[in-house]
């Protein structure tokens, strides 16, 4: 069947949809998100905040204070308890909500020392229901999916949005088709899209293949696309944000390092930096860094060949599988988020991303290896002097250590290869962080003898 590409209508009052090239508002969306005029990416504009009617900082905090102690359904999400800087739902029957966000603020003191920072602290989005920061953007775009009265939705993914997508759908009584790259996907991911009841396609393709599949499929069906080209969803990931700002009191970090695949979640970031500082709610915008991988390096290649002028697409490899992505769909909205705050980007290697991982994990905090990302950059800035030693310095921990335990064992047991080095060379290089599991006879005496290594390895 082959119909005319589906559009549903935004109707809203609150909000407006405008191009990022063009500037052009839209009531009418297309299906894959894009501007109708010149085809580039859309984004949610507050136009009563221009004209005079923007709210009061001081009784914004006031109120989202007050909410954290309440009951009540909308209050209890950490997304919407922002919801005055979220686009409003006509109806909030639509709302499909799992508590999301509410996520917690970590010191990491061992990562400090390692990088040479005074003070480090991550904010760990892994902690949100489906384990991955995606699913602050879900509760916003897939409550609006309901609204606009779809019965299927999609994204290609390499594993957390699908995963969050899916749950998301499930709760809110949609059926969901999530187009993933056969292998190369965590096992945590894949297998939480079976649990909750998606259509699951694993297509024998990349990342990117995924993308261009599921925008042919979107033009020929009528199903709502949940990637983060969605405008809506980039609103929900804004509130980790202000969240943060205020867990810290107010106090604006100097730098905030986030892991880059389509680079969508940065955007929202640095989207909610700029709104608070325009709002009043904050005195200035921290400086937003970027990480990639080396072997899913385009926006570092595209600042550093074409000066951000043109996107460098790559063929994308990491073994940090969620941002394996070479053809990122949010370039441009990340590099005015970089340029605006002042920030940065950066590339890492496997060997980094693996020894970070493991650093992070020391901590008693762990994540997935693409949120590690974020600790192996910080301590290139810090050697380049982009990062001073006395700055406060946030990392985004996008996923869950569960996520994908796979990589975790390999690591730690001396089996993950990583590319351009030794096998060899890279466990002498990794063995202060490696904890391999000891299989031992059932005797008390084995135990205690391991026991005793350890103490006097600890001196
Ligand atoms: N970290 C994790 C754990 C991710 O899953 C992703 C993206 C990113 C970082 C990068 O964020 O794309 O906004 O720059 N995962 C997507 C997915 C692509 O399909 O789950 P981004």
């Amino acid at each position: 069947m082959e119909i005319a590409q589906t559009t549903h209508s935004t109707a809203a009052k609150d909000h407006l949809v405008r191009c990022i090239s063009c500037g052009e508002a839209t009531g009418t969306l297309a299906a894959d998100f894009r501007c109708l005029h010149c085809g580039d990416l859309l984004e949610v504009d507050f136009p009563k905040w221009s004209e005079g009617l923007a709210p009061d900082p001081a009784a914004l905090k006031a109120l989202w204070r007050e909410r954290r102690t309440s009951h009540q359904g909308l209050d209890t999400s950490g997304v919407w308890r922002f919801r005055e800087m979220l686009p409003a739902l006509d109806d909030w029957v639509s709302l499909i909500t799992l508590r999301e966000g509410n996520t917690p603020l970590y010191d990491l003191p061992r990562c400090a020392r390692s990088a040479g920072v005074e003070l480090l602290q991550a904010k760990h989005q892994g902690m949100n229901p489906t384990g991955s920061f995606k699913d602050t953007g879900m509760t916003v775009a897939t409550s609006f999916a309901r609204q606009n009265k779809f019965r299927w939705v999609a994204c290609a993914s390499t594993g957390n949005t699908s995963a969050s997508m899916a749950a998301y759908a499930a709760r809110g009584g949609m059926r969901s088709v999530v187009i993933i790259p056969e292998g190369k996907i965590a096992w945590g991911k894949l297998s939480q899209s079976l649990d909750y009841g998606a259509v699951t396609c694993q297509l024998r393709t990349d990342f990117d293949g995924c993308v261009r599949v599921l925008n042919d499929i979107i033009r020929r069906y009528p199903i709502y696309l949940l990637n983060s080209v969605n405008p809506y969803r980039l609103e929900g990931q804004k509130t980790a944000a202000i969240e943060l700002l205020e867990q810290l009191d107010w106090q604006v970090p100097d730098h905030v390092i986030v892991p880059g695949g389509n680079l969508g979640n940065n955007a929202a970031l640095g989207k909610a930096f700029l709104e608070m500082k325009r709002l009043g709610l904050a005195d200035s915008a921290p400086k937003i860094s970027v990480i990639q991988a080396e072997g899913a390096n385009p926006l570092y290649r595209t600042v550093h060949e074409k000066r951000g002028r043109e996107l460098v697409p790559v063929q994308a490899e990491t073994l940090a599988t969620a941002i394996r992505i070479g053809n990122p769909a949010s370039w441009k909205k990340s590099l005015r988020v970089i340029e605006a705050t002042g920030g940065c980007v950066e590339q890492v290697s496997e060997a980094e991303i693996a020894t970070a991982k493991a650093e992070i994990g020391a901590d008693g905090v762990g994540c997935e290896p693409a949120s590690a990302v974020t600790l192996a950059g910080l301590k290139k800035l810090v050697k380049s002097g982009f990062v001073q030693l006395s700055e406060s310095i946030v990392l985004i921990l996008t996923g869950h250590v569960l996520k994908d335990p796979e990589y975790t064992i390999q690591f730690h047991r001396g089996d993950l290869s990583v590319p351009r080095m030794a096998d060899e060379e890279f466990r002498e290089r990794t063995a202060k962080q490696r904890k391999s599991p000891i299989v031992l006879d059932a005797d008390a005496d084995r135990v205690l003898r391991i026991l005793e290594t350890e103490d006097k390895r600890d001196g």
